[in-house]
């Protein structure tokens, strides 16, 4: 792996394998009392967030400190970028404080591989606008053999806002690495027939029941409004649609999971009956997210 992680595009699949490997020696970690090991202590990252997170930021902080490592978390409306300074000045001022990774999430589509171009300290990529958000799909992989032994030929639908979607991106770069099939699915200005060629075999639907038939996963998306100048259909429209219902359910395979990178709007995207249903490992994704970034902290920096 290169010295950071900024995409899984970039991965082999051996590389993602022995950081899948690696989080499951994390899981057990998660429940006991002492969650505290001591394989990176002395070590710091600073996680530098210029958009909104709950679940990343907070897990790979958690991550860091259960490695032993110090974390230093930033956002950027309470940072000298709000008094003008460039990316780079404000990248290589943390530098300067020399913690051993950076974990940054932007707007800007690409910004941290340019920031990886420009500094020593490796670059862990936290979602990146349009672009790539590696760990939320290391950790999907991770929750999905949590259910099923292989994803060697497992059929996953992905619904929503696939176009701005960083979360979509980096899954279907995974996924299809191990030879999943992938459909893709939501309203047709969320949705470019481009979509189909980031990797081979992604086949794209308008149709919600059509996209779920059959699948072993569904991966809800939420609708990425600031992304977007205008709301691409009238309000009201979505949740007909492209909303996964109980009634939805039926059409799937009865041992179907149901997934969602977070933050869920309820009746927006999904309802709170699927949301919080046996099917549902939403909260096992959030769970694993933390055995991920220990697994990933700790390949970069030790
Ligand atoms: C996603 C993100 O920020 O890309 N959330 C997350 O990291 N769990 C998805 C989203 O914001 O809808």
């Amino acid at each position: 792996m290169a010295k950071g992680l900024l995409g899984i595009e970039s991965l082999s699949r051996a590389e993602i394998e022995a950081i899948l490997a690696r989080a499951k020696d994390f899981q057990p970690l998660q429940n006991q009392t002492n969650k505290r090991l001591d394989l990176l202590r002395g070590r710091m990252i600073v996680n530098l967030f210029f958009e909104t997170s709950t679940r990343t930021r907070t897990s790979f902080e958690i991550a860091a400190k259960r490695l032993g490592a110090d974390a230093v978390s930033i956002t950027a409306s309470g940072s000298s970028v709000q008094k003008g300074e460039s990316l780079v000045d404000t990248l290589n001022t943390l530098a300067a404080m020399k913690p051993d990774a950076i974990v940054m999430r932007h707007s800007a589509s690409g910004a941290p591989d340019f920031l990886a171009r420009h500094l020593e300290t490796p670059i862990i990529n936290a979602g990146d606008g349009t672009h790539e958000h590696p760990t939320q799909a290391l950790l999907d992989a991770l929750t999905i053999l949590d259910h099923r032994r292989t994803l060697e030929g497992l059929r996953v639908a992905i619904i929503g806002d696939i176009v701005h979607s960083r979360v979509a991106r980096s899954n279907i770069h995974l996924l299809s690495r191990f030879g999943a099939g992938i459909v893709l699915c939501g309203p047709a200005p969320l949705l470019p027939s481009c979509m189909a060629q980031l990797a081979p075999g992604v086949r794209l639907t308008n149709d919600m029941r059509q996209a779920i038939e059959g699948v072993d996963v569904i991966m809800m998306l939420r609708v990425q409004l600031e992304r977007q100048n205008e709301s691409p259909f009238p309000a009201g429209e979505y949740y007909p649609f492209y909303g996964l219902r109980l009634e939805h359910m039926t059409a799937a395979k009865p041992d179907v999971l149901v997934m969602h990178p977070g933050p869920i709007n309820r009746g927006r995207e999904i309802s709170s009956d699927v949301a919080d249903s046996p099917s549902s490992v939403i909260l096992n994704q959030v769970e694993n997210g933390i055995a991920v970034r220990m697994a990933v902290l700790e390949r970069i920096m030790k």
